[in-house]
């Protein structure tokens, strides 16, 4: 039985290579049923994304492609209706990298880039698949990839946390945009995830212990956890929820704010409660 409602049906993965939350989206959604057109920039990461498909049984076309370049979509959308009636898309490509980590200031060189792969490249994937969507008149889904710093602030990272915001702002206004056509329109905003290149992707001096104090589950998440959350939201068991975006973060978006290593919120101000509590 067809739970999720995505057999048969095509979606787009952009930035699906490396063994991070892209192919864990392949995955998932390929064990669902979907037939998935794995994009990617870099050839030797779509293959360690293709490989594994390939040994899963999962119909797929693997492309080698630029999401911040126009140019290329209309093949990746073809190729989609090729494979199966397109059902969507889930542009994946983005993040930031230790030189891009700057004071807002003196940062001229990074910004433009860091906002053209995770706001460019997002931009471009929905709006060609959302149009063949929109032509094609059978609804879809589409879910896109934040972080929950887009939820707050990220000092030396702005450009990757305003760039994040834009997307989720994308994904509000297309929504109702797209609403009556029944073209879901949602977001997924991982927080702190261990991926093979997220372990290179630390501010200087952080380590995985200093991130594990600030979630509230101790732990940080996989790309597991964030395909499933993403093969909820684009498959028929949400099918109504548009619009909206799911944090995938060990409840770090949701964590009081605190004034002490002993994680009690501010408020909490009569210092025998803070004990009562800290002893609890
Ligand atoms: N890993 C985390 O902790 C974390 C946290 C929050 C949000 N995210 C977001 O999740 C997404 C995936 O993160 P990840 O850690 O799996 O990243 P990753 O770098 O492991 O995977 C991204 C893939 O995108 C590809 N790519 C890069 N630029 C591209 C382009 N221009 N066109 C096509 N493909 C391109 C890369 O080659 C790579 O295979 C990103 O959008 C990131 O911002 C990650």
């Amino acid at each position: 039985m067809d739970v999720w409602g995505i057999s048969g049906k095509s979606v787009v993965v952009m930035g699906a290579g490396g063994g991070g939350i892209g192919t864990a989206v392949c995955r998932h959604l390929g064990r669902a049923g979907a037939r998935i057109v794995a994009v990617d920039i870099d050839a030797d990461k779509l293959a360690v994304c293709t490989d594994e498909l390939t040994t899963s049984d999962i119909e797929h076309v693997g492309l080698i492609a630029d999401g911040r370049d126009r140019g290329v979509f209309a093949g990746i959308v073809d190729a989609a209706c090729e494979l199966g009636p397109l059902h969507g898309c889930v542009p994946v490509a983005g993040g930031m990298w230790p030189p891009q980590w700057a004071p807002f200031a003196s940062d001229d060189v990074f910004f433009d880039d860091v906002v053209d792969l995770n706001f460019g490249s997002t931009v471009n994937t929905v709006r060609a698949v959302g149009r063949r969507l929109v032509e094609q008149g059978q609804g879809g889904s589409i879910v896109n990839i934040a972080t929950v710093s887009a939820l707050n602030a990220m000092p030396y990272g702005s450009a990757y946390a305003a760039a994040k915001a834009a997307v989720l702002s994308l994904t509000r206004s297309l929504a109702v945009e797209w609403g009556a056509r029944d073209i879901r329109v949602n977001a997924v905003a991982p927080g702190s995830i261990a991926t093979p290149k997220s372990a290179s992707n630390r501010k200087p001096g952080d380590t995985d212990g200093t991130d594990l104090e600030v979630i509230p589950m101790r732990r940080r998440g996989t790309s597991d956890d964030i395909a499933a959350a993403v093969l909820f939201m684009i498959s028929e068991l949400a099918g109504y929820v548009t619009g909206q975006v799911l944090c995938v973060d060990g409840g770090t978006s949701v964590r009081p704010t605190v004034n002490d290593r002993d994680e009690l919120p501010v408020f909490v101000h009569n210092e025998e409660l803070r004990a009562r509590l800290r002893d609890w």
